[in-house]
């Protein structure tokens, strides 16, 4: 069997290993009172996700959570990465709590406490509560105030157990990726929509930080997903159009957090659009942090087209991929967190919170060999070591992902698990990656 190549040694003191999941992705959503989502009406639309799978019952994590942390524990880890469903607390988005969601989240801070596992919680990762959703949802400002009162509701139950919390996962997909692209829930592909959500979110992130500290709370970051963005060419042509691509994609919510201000090139196109007074809600926007957490996956490359603002286009790379699709770039991850730390955050400790990759595992035998996911997680620990060699402060790295899960728009299908599922029965398979982890982690 393919081995991890790095043992903790190679690290930092004190460096965190851990996995990630997200509640919707595992829970069933369709236990414990849970509110309905966005995500269960894009999904119940045809032709928004793969034969129209939702997360009602995903992984069943909601009754199985036990076993999953005996999972996370026994691999050897030392962190859980999990999040909190808004919908499943506050089955309204506003208002009453469902006690049996806090109960819930009660009960899963407990467990991975008692086995001496830190929770890193994320408020939210993307099921936004329908009647929210029906009053605008990320579009309206006033999600900022909502979101601040779910977070006083939940962390008022379990924030005192945090190891630590982010408000919001990947603010570019909450924006970008469901309100132009139309990719995720709530599906639209609209300019005004996705530029008022794009700061909305921004706005929401800094309140929740703000509530949080508020209750005593320490340890708060900031999640952003990141692609690097390569151009198709040398032409000056598709150096402007990587170069778009990038400040969209990277360097719009960064800044806005870490320098209070968006890239020039971006707000061009958007300013029409953003609320009015925008430029007045950096202070809340930029309330400190403690660290921030980067997610990464892949590289696009890109090319300019014909057409309306932004005028570019993915285009097929050259580079071994994934079950997704996606072109494998460790360097990217390299880049990032040097970029990261020079131009954004400084000093700050930066974690890597979700990094894994899909891959078309099958059981056989009662094991799943996944040599590929091996060499992939090899591949950029590599370079998270080579960072922290140069002195970059890297203090962490999350898998995505603990389970195979509900992947959004794409079901069931893609496997990002060190544990397998059977959705049929449920029963989870521990992959040779996580044996493989296992090993290097308990040594
Ligand atoms: C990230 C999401 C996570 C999962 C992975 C593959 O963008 O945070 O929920 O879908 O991608």
């Amino acid at each position: 069997m393919t081995k991890i190549d790095f043992t903790r040694a190679d690290f930092p003191e004190n460096f965190l290993f851990g996995a990630a999941t997200s509640s919707y992705q595992i829970e069933g959503h369709g236990f414990g009172g849970a509110g309905p989502t966005h995500w269960d009406s894009f999904a119940a639309t045809p032709g928004n996700v793969v034969r129209a799978e939702h997360g009602l019952r995903a992984c069943d994590h909601y009754h199985r959570f036990e076993e999953d942390l005996d999972l996370i524990k026994a691999a050897g880890f030392d962190a859980y990465r999990f999040s909190t469903s808004w919908a499943r607390v506050m089955p309204e988005g506003r208002g009453e709590p469902n006690p049996e969601g806090l109960d819930f989240y009660d009960r899963l801070t407990d467990a991975m406490l008692e086995r001496g596992l830190k929770p890193c919680v994320t408020l939210y990762h993307w099921e936004l509560p329908q009647p929210l959703a029906d009053m605008g949802g990320w579009r309206n400002r006033d999600i900022a105030g909502w979101f601040g009162d779910f977070a006083e509701v939940i962390m008022g139950r379990i924030g005192d157990r945090m190891h630590s919390a982010a408000p919001v996962n990947e603010p570019w997909c909450v924006a970008w990726l469901s309100h132009f692209q139309g990719h995720h829930a709530p599906g639209l592909r609209d300019i005004r929509a996705a530029a008022r959500a794009m700061h909305n979110v921004l706005l929401a992130h800094g309140t929740a930080t703000q509530v949080m500290r508020g209750l005593g709370m320490q340890n708060l970051g900031a999640i952003f997903n990141f692609e690097w963005a390569q151009p198709v060419d040398d032409s000056a042509a598709a150096q402007d159009a990587a170069a778009l691509y990038d400040a969209i994609y990277n360097r719009f919510l960064l800044g806005g957090v870490f320098k209070g201000e968006y890239p020039a090139e971006v707000l061009a196109a958007l300013e029409p659009h953003l609320p009015e007074g925008w430029q007045d809600d950096f202070p809340v926007i930029q309330s400190p942090v403690d660290w921030c957490g980067l997610n990464y996956y892949t590289r696009k490359v890109i090319a300019p087209c014909d057409g309306p603002w932004p005028a570019h286009e993915e285009v097929d790379g050259p580079l071994p991929k994934t079950q997704m699709g996606w072109e494998i770039y460790p360097d990217g991850l390299y880049k990032f967190l040097h970029r990261t730390a020079a131009e954004y955050t400084g000093d700050l400790p930066l974690l890597i919170t979700e990094n894994g990759m899909a891959n078309p595992d099958v059981l056989q035998n009662g094991a799943v060999a996944d040599p590929a996911r091996i060499a992939y997680i090899n591949a950029h620990l590599a370079k998270v070591k080579q960072a922290a060699d140069e002195g970059v402060p890297v203090a962490g790295y999350f898998l995505w992902s603990l389970l195979d899960n509900y992947e959004w728009a794409l079901g069931y299908e893609k496997r990002f698990g060190l544990v397998h599922v059977d959705f049929e029965s449920l029963q989870r398979t521990p992959k040779d990656s996580y044996k493989a982890l296992m090993f290097a982690l308990t040594r």
